[in-house]
């Protein structure tokens, strides 16, 4: 068996419970590589210890090949922690993330690391372009794969990068991006590659995502959830909509509390307004925006300040709104209030339109 002292492809798999598949595709990678001309590479496997001992049929199909290598982690869990870890531990900064099931066909690596080598830092296997595409899904699935590209390109603009920013499949250059900023959850790790390294340089080889041959896929709701939950912590414009959506509550609950311990319209009116202000204010600087009271207690004050003065238009309409549907149409009031905050937004909206960016219709 050969021994390198330089590699210059690592493989990293992550497994969960791919006893059956483990064995046959690091045979195949053997096969594809030494074909291809590449012999000095390096196959990770990152088994979360699984019941089906994926780890030990992974050792076994090593036979003493210094090029395999079988992490068993027993301290964590989880696809994309798996291929962070693999990517720490790997011999070259040339590295190929890949499923273990056969979905992504072996022979695309060395397509892959012919492209990196016309000079790239992340080449990605794509089933969205000519020539890719996907075997036996269901409309459903696919209707979900497209929906989370599209809420990716909203929330992380660089993942326009690449046609498939959700694929597990894809080469990197270690040296170009900054694996320590890496924050792996769920599923996702190449759109947090592509968020968190805006400037790399991608390319795409495509290719058809595959039937499983053996075992069971493990994404299920829960990997859906923790999407969802991902693209929100990446992107600020989802926090702040969500926040501002979040302060609607506020502004009508305080309103309704204060009209029944004051009873006057105006009073309850403006204590709804300003409790949504401070309540929004305050989630953006330790949420949306991430500020944690940067700058101390005068600094906050300031920011607190310029934002009542931004919102100073919104106010105003939301309030306008509010006296006038109540006193003249005798509009419920927080039906009132509640019109208002639509109104003031959308004046925001038509305004900002019109005014300051003049989109054309
Ligand atoms: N170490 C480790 N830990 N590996 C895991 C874990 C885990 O918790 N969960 C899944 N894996 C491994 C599986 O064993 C397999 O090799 C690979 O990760 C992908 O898991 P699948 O369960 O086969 O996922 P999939 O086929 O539904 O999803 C694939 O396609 C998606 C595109 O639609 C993955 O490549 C996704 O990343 C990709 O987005
Ligand atoms: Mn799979």
């Amino acid at each position: 068996m050969r021994e390198c002292s330089r590699y210059e492809l690592s493989i990293v798999i992550p497994t969960y419970n791919e006893a059956e598949s483990i064995g046959r595709l690091i045979d195949s990678l053997r096969g594809t590589l030494e074909r291809g001309g590449i012999h000095c590479f390096e196959i990770i496997v990152v088994d979360d210890n699984s019941p089906d001992k994926t780890w030990k049929e992974a050792e076994n199909a090593a036979m003493g090949d210094p090029r395999v290598r079988v992490i068993r982690r027993t301290w964590a869990r989880g696809l994309a922690s798996a291929v962070v870890d693999g990517m720490k531990s790997a011999r070259s900064d040339v590295i190929v993330v890949m499923d273990a099931d056969f979905q992504h066909p072996p022979g695309i690596v060395p397509k892959l690391y012919e492209k990196y080598r016309e000079g790239y830092d992340l080449v990605v296997a794509s089933r969205y372009m000519e020539g890719g595409g996907v075997q036996d899904w269901s409309r459903l699935r696919l209707l979900i794969s497209k929906l989370s590209i599209f809420a990716s390109r909203i929330a992380v603009p660089s993942s326009a990068k690449t046609s498939d920013p959700m694929s597990g499949f894809f080469l990197v250059d270690r040296r170009k991006i900054d694996l320590q900023s890496l924050k792996p959850m769920g599923y996702k790790i190449l759109l947090e590659i592509l968020a968190r390294n805006p400037e790399v340089r991608v390319s795409e080889v495509p290719y058809v995502f595959g039937r499983r041959l053996y075992g069971r896929s493990k994404l299920g709701l829960r990997v859906m959830l923790d999407f969802v939950i991902h693209l929100i912590k990446l992107s600020r414009i989802t926090r702040f909509a969500l926040v501002g959506a979040s302060g609607i509550a506020v502004n009508l609950a305080f309103m309704y509390l204060a009209l029944r311990l004051v009873g006057v319209v105006d009073v309850a009116s403006a204590v709804g307004i300003e409790a949504s202000i401070l309540w929004n204010f305050t989630l953006h600087e330790l949420w949306t925006f991430r500020y944690r009271l940067k700058g101390g207690l005068r600094e906050v004050a300031k920011r607190l300040a310029i934002y009542h003065y931004s919102s100073l238009n919104s106010i105003i309409i939301m309030y306008a709104t509010m006296r006038s549907l109540y006193t003249l149409a005798g509009v419920d009031p927080i039906l009132s209030q509640f019109i208002g905050i639509l109104l003031g937004f959308l004046a925001n909206y038509t305004m900002s339109r019109g005014l300051v960016w003049k989109i054309a219709k």
